[in-house]
């Protein structure tokens, strides 16, 4: 289990989303949130939601980042997701988790970055600017703002009608989507894969789905390059975890990084073809047709849609099962009797 920490300063609704995609599995949990911000309204929703909370006036989070570091520490964070979190934070708190720090920011970065662009701000300055396109990006954290290597980048299309409210509810749909994405990147960048190649994976190669992801081994270098990749970014020792070692990608498009499956729901693939073969057919192949559906969604960072397919493979297992057994027991007696 990997945990990870969310800060935040505003309504949280990407802190809601990070704890819906990832506390139901068992790869990778947020297991605290920080925030500077006395009243924001993410404190009760992550409270709600079972996660500790905790704030820190900015005097601490400026003068005091050994406090913040003992907290991280005494929970065990790997990697750090800053959700709208507006507060500077210190280099002793960047140096100690280098390479393991995510900002999500609501434009195709290196456009609209910087100093007062956040939020809002930045969603006025597109429409104003007559763009036809905006998005959201995932970024590494370093000390420069808003600068660091993408990981993942979405884009949504800017109307003619788009007001900054509207484009700002679109940018939000994709950040759901690219912040978990990215957050699994990087966990899988820093853990060899726990599952070794198993007869899944192999049917899964037979079928070709993608569920046959190579090992990623420590201190691997997963190298993209782009029109904006400067160096690679090697990371130091975080306080828990080995190093991460990712290159930027391009700026307008989602990485490919390979994943491994931590955080995937049972495929069931298995269990699928054997009931295909040796029960009923018809709801033995919506199984396989649902198992497939599990790695492919998984991997485009739909984990909502991964764990529906999951649960579907599973009911149409047991219908196959189910419909197998009441067919033979008819077929059997009735053969016997010479009907058949
Ligand atoms: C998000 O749109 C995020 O991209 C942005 O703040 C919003 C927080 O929304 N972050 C920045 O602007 C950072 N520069 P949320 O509180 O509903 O998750």
């Amino acid at each position: 289990m990997t945990n990870i920490a969310v800060f935040a300063s505003g309504t949280g609704s990407n802190a809601v989303n990070l704890v819906k995609a990832f506390n139901s599995g068992n790869r990778i949990h947020v297991a605290l949130c920080l925030t500077d911000k006395e009243n924001a309204p993410v404190i009760e929703k992550m409270k709600d939601l079972g996660v500790e909370t905790i704030f820190f006036p900015r005097s601490v989070w400026k003068e005091e980042p050994q406090v913040i570091l003992d907290i991280l520490r005494s929970h065990d964070i790997s990697v750090i997701a800053l959700a709208g979190f507006l507060c500077f934070l210190s280099d002793e708190i960047v140096n100690a988790y280098e390479g393991k720090i995510l900002n999500i920011h609501p434009s195709l970065l290196p456009a609209y970055g910087g100093k007062g662009m956040h939020g809002a701000n930045v969603h006025k300055a597109v429409i104003e600017a007559g763009d036809l396109k905006s998005g959201a990006t995932v970024h590494i954290v370093t000390s420069e703002i808003d600068a660091g290597p993408i990981v993942v980048q979405k884009e949504v299309a800017v109307l003619p009608d788009d007001t900054p409210e509207s484009l700002e509810a679109k940018v939000h749909e994709v950040e759901y989507q690219a912040f978990p994405e990215a957050i699994m990147k990087i966990v899988a960048s820093l853990t060899p894969p726990a599952i070794p190649k198993s007869v899944d994976d192999a049917w899964a190669e037979a079928l070709g789905v993608p569920n046959n992801v190579p090992p990623i081994p420590k201190n691997d270098n997963i190298n993209q390059t782009g029109p904006t990749s400067p160096t690679s970014l090697t990371g130091q020792t975080a306080p828990t975890g080995p190093t991460a070692s990712i290159s930027p990608t391009a700026p307008t498009s989602t990485t490919s990084m390979a994943l491994t499956k931590e955080g995937m729901p049972p495929t069931y693939l298995v269990w699928s073809v054997i009931m295909t073969i040796l029960c009923c057919t018809i709801p033995g192949i919506v199984a396989i047709i649902n198992s497939a559906q599990v790695s492919s969604k998984f991997y485009q960072g739909d984990i909502e849609g991964a764990s529906r397919a999951s649960r579907n493979a599973e009911i149409w297992i047991i219908v196959s099962f189910v419909l197998g057994v009441i067919s033979n027991t008819l077929y059997i007696p009735l053969a016997l009797a010479g009907l058949f």
